[in-house]
């Protein structure tokens, strides 16, 4: 970041002297008024809960231009990724800063494909989960759990030991994310088969059995290797900012990004995609389009405190690009299966329609985000609602570790650790308990 030729004067009407606060400049994107020693001079806080106008840190992995509906990762438009990428290389360049070339490719695909196994012990973590437990319950679990089989590569300020824990995390998601959905279903896990790509490897954990061979399906393959590009990071969203806050203590890569996983389950965050397929099937099952009218009632009505789920995005002012790359996902995949006429797909799209010429969004700026078309295209995949965060989280583990490295690597990061408006009680003396 640079100095601005621009200076913040901080003045007050009680005859405080005023403050002159520096301004920085990144490369893109609006500048920061540096306020680290408001408090040393004023002796006062900022105030600003959800972090509206709040930069947590300087960071040059993900860009979004919200008012133009734009996201780039390390500069590349996510549309050309999604188009002309796969997941692997999007990984490369979130960890490393720069999309491989075809050696590079090689080297990153052999080293991710010799870490997808988990130790055997893992399963009986999940042994000690009901059936019926929530994927992401599951998860959360056995996230953190790695941490317990790396004591090799827990020291976050190392960074070889940092290298490897992003291998095994981003190689491991999947064989855990399979696990989860396996043992739910009473299936037998599936061992990962490193001679498939990533994508097609997940899937085969997914739905292959011992008992037959599975054929991926390529349209399936590159559907779910897109879905995983496009949830791959965010900036300092809600769990990216957990994952930030939690690894700022010096704790492992495992316990971090597990953190993050929690966070993610949140229905106003990853949570949203099957809040999103839930509330589709719900408006289906009681009517379907005749009842979209009514249902927006609801959604317009302050009190009723139903929300349009898959819409609005605190930063995205726009269209999300990645709900335009994921309603064409939707349609490739829907035709492919020969599910041109799915009713959910036909419903969302009248939701939308709607929505986007109805004021009460209009007026909010409140658009389609990447949660709203994604749990149609990942149901026609096979994969159940209530994995969909799951497959969130999958995809977001190379974020998440990209943005904790740079944290650590930053010379300047320091444990987070913000301060309060307090408007409780002031000092007052305990009294006896006869006398209360
Ligand atoms: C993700 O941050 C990220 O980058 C997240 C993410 C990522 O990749 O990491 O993009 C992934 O989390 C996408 C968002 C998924 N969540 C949902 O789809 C849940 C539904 N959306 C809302 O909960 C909401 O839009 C949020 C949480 C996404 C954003 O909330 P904000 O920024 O706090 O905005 P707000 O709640 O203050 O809303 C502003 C107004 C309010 O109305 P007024 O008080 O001004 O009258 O818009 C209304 C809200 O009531 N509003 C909605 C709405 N979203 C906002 N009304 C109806 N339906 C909605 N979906």
């Amino acid at each position: 970041m640079k100095l601005a030729d621009n200076k913040a004067t901080l003045s007050f009407s009680n005859g405080n002297a005023p403050i002159e606060l520096p301004v920085y400049s990144g490369n893109i994107g609006p500048d920061v008024v540096d306020i680290r020693k408001l408090y040393a001079q004023t002796g006062m806080f900022t105030y600003d809960p959800g972090f509206l106008s709040t930069a947590s840190c300087q960071s040059a992995i993900t860009y979004i231009d919200g008012d133009k509906g734009e996201l780039l990762y390390r500069g590349y438009p996510i549309e050309q990724l999604a188009t002309n990428c796969d997941f692997l290389e999007t990984c490369h360049l979130l960890l490393y800063g720069n999309l491989p070339d075809v050696a590079a490719k090689a080297d990153f695909t052999k080293r991710v494909a010799n870490h997808t196994m988990v130790n055997e012990q893992m399963q009986f973590f999940l042994r000690g989960f009901r059936r019926d437990a929530h994927p992401m319950a599951i998860m959360t679990g056995l996230v953190g759990a790695l941490s317990a089989f790396y004591h090799d590569s827990t020291d976050i300020n190392n960074p070889e030991h940092r290298e490897i824990s992003a291998i095994r995390l981003i190689a491991k998601m999947p064989t855990l994310v399979a696990m989860a959905y396996k043992y739910s279903i009473g299936q037998p896990f599936m061992y990962p088969k490193n001679n498939l790509s990533y994508s097609g490897n997940f899937l085969h954990m997914m739905f292959a059995t011992p008992c037959e061979d599975y054929k991926v399906n390529p349209v399936i393959e590159r559907a779910l290797d897109r879905i995983f590009v496009l949830h791959a990071d965010h900036e300092q969203n809600a769990s990216t900012s957990t994952v930030r806050l939690c690894g700022s203590s010096g704790t492992n890569p495992f316990a971090a990004i597990a953190a993050g996983v929690a966070c993610l389950w949140g229905p106003a965050h990853g949570g949203a995609n099957e809040a999103c397929l839930n509330m589709l099937e719900e408006i289906q099952a009681s009517g379907g389009i005749s009842k979209v009218g009514e249902f927006m009632e609801k959604v317009k009505d302050k009190n009723s405190g139903v929300k349009l789920m898959g819409f609005g995005h605190r930063v995205y002012k726009n269209y999300d690009p990645r709900a335009k790359m994921m309603q064409e996902t939707c349609d490739e995949v829907l035709a492919a299966l020969g599910l041109e006429n799915d009713p959910l797909f036909k419903l969302a799209k009248a939701l939308e329609k709607i929505a986007l010429e109805d004021d009460y969004f209009v007026s909010r700026k409140l658009y389609p985000n990447v949660d709203f078309y994604s749990g149609i295209v990942q149901r026609a995949i096979g994969i159940p609602v209530k994995l969909f965060t799951g497959i969130f989280a999958l995809a977001r583990t190379v974020g998440w570790i990209a943005q904790l490295n740079e944290m650590i690597s930053d010379p300047e990061y320091k444990i987070g650790r913000p301060r309060q408006l307090f408007t409780g009680s002031p000092r007052r003396d305990v009294v006896a308990i006869a006398k209360r």
